[in-house]
């Protein structure tokens, strides 16, 4: 059912369908060879897709802006968010052009790590002349995913939170990989108009050393659900200073570590909300995939923002909502109702 309303949320960006498949303990096979795996699911994903609908199961009215195909895949997404409560009437049908879609293929392990295989589609034609108008001065913040996918909107984007500052709204963003490893095509603008930025941790480092011009040693922007080694290379003093490299940008960054938790600022302190114990709320071994775990921390976070709650609150909230989406394969089957987020992050 659509959000009745305007839109607490503006989310704009990516939505494509996502086809997990797995295990794969070995090389991928070619040469034409069929390898059987277990299973194969077909959910909702693309980082900003996942947002918006963890935010409406949150209870947030959701508006979601993007570009999807005349095509099978494209009503898919246009149906599925549609169910999950998020108002899609903003988004542009373009005729004759593919939607976009991303293949995961998962190996064993604890860790469930992946390779990622996307088509963007046509993901890369939305324009901020669009974003705006599905905006129209009614949300009260805004959320942009997938920075890299989305070419023609980057150039624009400071000019486009910008303005939507000036109308009272805040910003954030969730810029995901830089699959060319550079790091610039405008972010720095485009922090400068952010008032929260969520990237993972290797996604930081890179941002740090690219555009802070210091921090530790480039990450190869490479987003390691895995994640597992994440805190064992920085110490407190070097996420300190990278946090602080990352303020001094603009916006206030919340840094996502996977099964570490997450780290933020709080009046100039560093503030940590370590991953909930999993053993209350699903007994089974988490995680089952960590598919869009950031993307649901990152509607976590909004909620307790628009909430106006300090920000060790929303931290704690967000890695609850990150932690439970692993409970199901997909980005959004177990994104949690406010109430079980609440109680797992008490
Ligand atoms: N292996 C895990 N075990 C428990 N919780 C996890 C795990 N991985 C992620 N999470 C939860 O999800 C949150 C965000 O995950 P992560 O650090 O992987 O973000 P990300 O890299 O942006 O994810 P995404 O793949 O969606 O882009 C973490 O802060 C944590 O709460
Ligand atoms: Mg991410």
């Amino acid at each position: 059912m659509a959000a009745a309303g305007p839109p607490d949320l503006l989310v704009a960006g990516d939505a494509v369908p996502d086809i997990i498949v797995g295990d794969v303990a070995g090389e991928i096979a070619f040469g034409q060879a069929e390898t059987l795996v277990e299973r194969g699911v077909l959910t909702v994903g693309g980082s900003s897709g996942i947002m918006a609908c963890g935010a409406a199961r949150l209870g947030l009215r959701v508006a979601f802006v993007g570009v999807v195909g005349d095509d099978a895949a494209g009503r898919f997404m246009l149906d599925e968010l549609t169910a999950r409560g998020v108002d899609v009437s903003g988004c542009v049908v373009a005729p004759g052009r593919a939607t976009g879609l991303t293949v995961h293929v998962v190996r064993p392990g604890a860790e469930r790590d992946r390779a990622m295989l996307t088509a963007p589609g046509c993901v890369a034609e939305l324009t901020a002349a669009m974003v705006r108008s599905a905006l129209a001065g009614r949300a009260r913040h805004i959320h942009v995913g997938s920075f890299y996918l989305l070419p023609k909107l980057a150039p624009d984007l400071a000019a486009l939170f910008g303005e939507a500052r000036k109308a009272g709204c805040t910003t954030s963003l969730d810029t995901q990989g830089d699959w060319e490893g550079r790091w610039r095509g405008g972010l720095g603008d485009a922090l400068r108009a952010t008032d929260l930025y969520f990237p993972n941790r290797d996604e930081a480092l890179a941002v740090a050393a690219s555009l802070g011009g210091r921090g530790p040693a480039a990450g190869s922007g490479r987003n390691d659900a895995a994640g597992d080694d994440r805190n064992d290379v920085l110490g407190d003093g070097d996420l300190e200073r990278l946090l602080k490299t990352l303020a001094a940008l603009g916006p206030l960054p919340v840094v996502k570590c996977g099964a570490q938790g997450a780290v933020t600022l709080e009046r100039g302190t560093v503030v940590r909300a370590a991953a909930p114990a999993a053993a209350p709320v699903a007994p089974a071994a988490l995680p089952i995939d960590t598919i869009g775990a950031g993307d649901s921390f990152d509607a976590g976070f909004v909620y307790g923002h628009l909430q106006g709650w300090p920000v060790g609150r929303s931290l704690a909230l967000a890695t609850a909502c990150g932690t439970l989406s692993t409970r199901a394969a997909g980005g959004v089957a177990a994104q949690p109702g406010l109430e079980e987020a609440l109680a797992a992050s008490a």
